[in-house]
């Protein structure tokens, strides 16, 4: 074998509640921010095809664990949505969810699959969002009290925690770019979403090691290393800037306790700082995570600024750098996002030598395809080659790290199955299963989901 893979490595991969469970307003669950803005902007989202058309993971979840074996499942990660737990955001937890949640939890364990449980997905509940959202000191308290129902309930089974997937995601998409729900484009409001999100992490970290829960806690980042176009003082000085925006700003606090420095004084200068209480920086500062799950997809590419913005134009971060297109670099052209395997490895050293090698796992990794069923082949499955040779060429770029100290444990595909992918919906497929829309939502195991399995029982190919 040319890539052996440590013992007790984690093969599995990672999906969310919102995007796979269905059931939107069953038992008890009350809408999220997605449900809401489905209701009043279907055509936003790709062919009409809503939260509540996700793959029935509610109701399928035993199949679904079964398939999860036949393609070499160690271990899974999914969420817990909040707005199914606590519906009215605090309060009265719903006991229909913890049925559900705990039958979920135990079926994995039964199945010898460790299950990882992230708390919160981008789905803010829409009752938590009509406070305030993440702008509001209540909605933290709120996320805590709801992180510590999950912690209670489930933390005697469950060894691997996250308070959040991507938090950079809402806080871009929703406050900056004008993605999400709601829409807002303002980078004051979003560095004040931002730094509340933090906080409300490293409370959930803190009442995490109060509890009595086992295991371990961290936070999934995706982390989009930041190349400079040239070695040219500027160019570099650029990618760096842009690294301190889009990764150190929420690396740094949860893993060393602080925030960059040169971030917090570019902001201070343009007075974009949010409102930091008076405890806030001691309770990031004392609770740092145990284990990071890290998201790779692409990179981020820069160069120097060429035109500068107008003085009184809003500020976004991409006044202080240009983006640049690599000549010659590889997309996926499906989702537009450029293929660079060996930024895997840049982030793995980076991890080694400037955040203590802390324990880490490759906690999503994969490759969007539309239109997928034209490679069925004669036994009805798809042969998806391309899916198999993204994950291997990431994979050697993995094993490199490991082989020179980088501390990783394991390697999670997005996704298992085919699934929901907010306003993208079910335009491109990642799973290793196929979920077939137009039958029921039958699923069928694909190509790389044998060859995962295989990936797995060999520990490494
Ligand atoms: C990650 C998210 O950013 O990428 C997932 O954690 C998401 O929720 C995945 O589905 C793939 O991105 P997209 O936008 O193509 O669905």
């Amino acid at each position: 074998m040319d890539y052996p893979f440590p013992e007790k490595f984690w093969w599995g991969s990672a999906a969310s509640g919102p995007q796979t469970e269905g059931a939107a307003l069953m038992d008890g669950r009350k809408q999220s921010i997605w449900d809401y803005w489905y209701s009043i902007e279907p055509e936003s989202f790709h062919n009409g095809v809503g939260p509540e058309q996700t793959s029935d993971f509610y109701h399928r979840f035993k199949d679904d664990i079964q398939l999860m074996k036949e393609t070499g499942h160690n271990s899974f990660r999914t969420s817990i949505q909040w707005s199914r737990l606590i519906p009215d955001g605090t309060g009265q937890v719903n006991e229909k969810a913890v049925d559900f949640y705990n039958q979920v939890i135990d079926e994995l364990l039964a199945n010898d699959i460790e299950p990882f449980i992230n708390l919160y997905h981008f789905d803010m509940p829409m009752c938590m969002q009509e406070k305030g959202g993440w702008e509001s000191r209540e909605v933290i308290d709120a996320y805590v009290q709801y992180a510590k129902a999950c912690f209670r309930l489930f933390g005697d089974r469950v060894k691997y925690w996250f308070t959040f997937n991507e938090p950079i995601v809402p806080v871009e998409a929703s406050y900056l770019y004008n993605l999400h729900y709601p829409h807002i484009v303002d980078f004051k409001r979003a560095a004040v979403v931002a730094h509340h999100t933090i906080v409300a992490h490293a409370r959930a970290v803190e009442a995490f090691k109060e509890s009595n829960a086992l295991g371990q806690i961290g936070i999934i980042l995706n982390l989009t290393p930041s190349y400079p176009r040239s070695e040219d003082k500027e160019d570099r000085a650029a990618a760096h800037i842009a690294d301190l925006f889009f990764n150190r700003s929420f690396l740094d606090p949860v893993t060393k306790g602080e925030y960059p420095l040169e971030l917090v004084d570019i902001l201070a200068e343009k007075e974009l700082l949010p409102i930091v209480e008076a405890d806030d920086l001691e309770v990031i500062s004392n609770n740092p995570i145990d284990l990071l799950g890290v998201n790779y997809y692409q990179p981020r590419r820069v160069k120097a600024k060429e035109n500068p913005e107008p003085d009184n134009a809003p500020f976004m971060p991409e006044h202080l750098f240009d983006s640049y297109i690599m000549p010659g670099r590889r997309i996926n052209p499906h989702r537009g996002w450029e293929i660079a395997e060996e930024a895997v490895y840049d982030i793995m050293i980076d991890l080694r030598d400037h955040y203590r090698n802390i324990p880490f796992f490759i906690s999503e990794n994969g490759m969007g395809v539309e239109g997928e069923e034209k490679f069925r082949n004669e036994e009805g499955y798809i042969e998806d080659e391309y899916r198999i040779e993204f994950v291997k060429e990431h994979l050697k770029w993995v094993h490199k790290g490991i082989q020179e100290g980088a501390n990783c444990l394991g390697y999670h595909i997005w996704t298992f199955m085919d699934n929901w992918s907010w306003a993208n919906a079910y335009k491109n497929r990642y799973g290793l299963v196929e979920v077939d829309l137009k039958n029921g939502r039958n699923r069928t195991v694909k190509k790389s989901g044998k060859w995962y399995k295989l990936l797995a029982e060999n520990n490494g190919f």
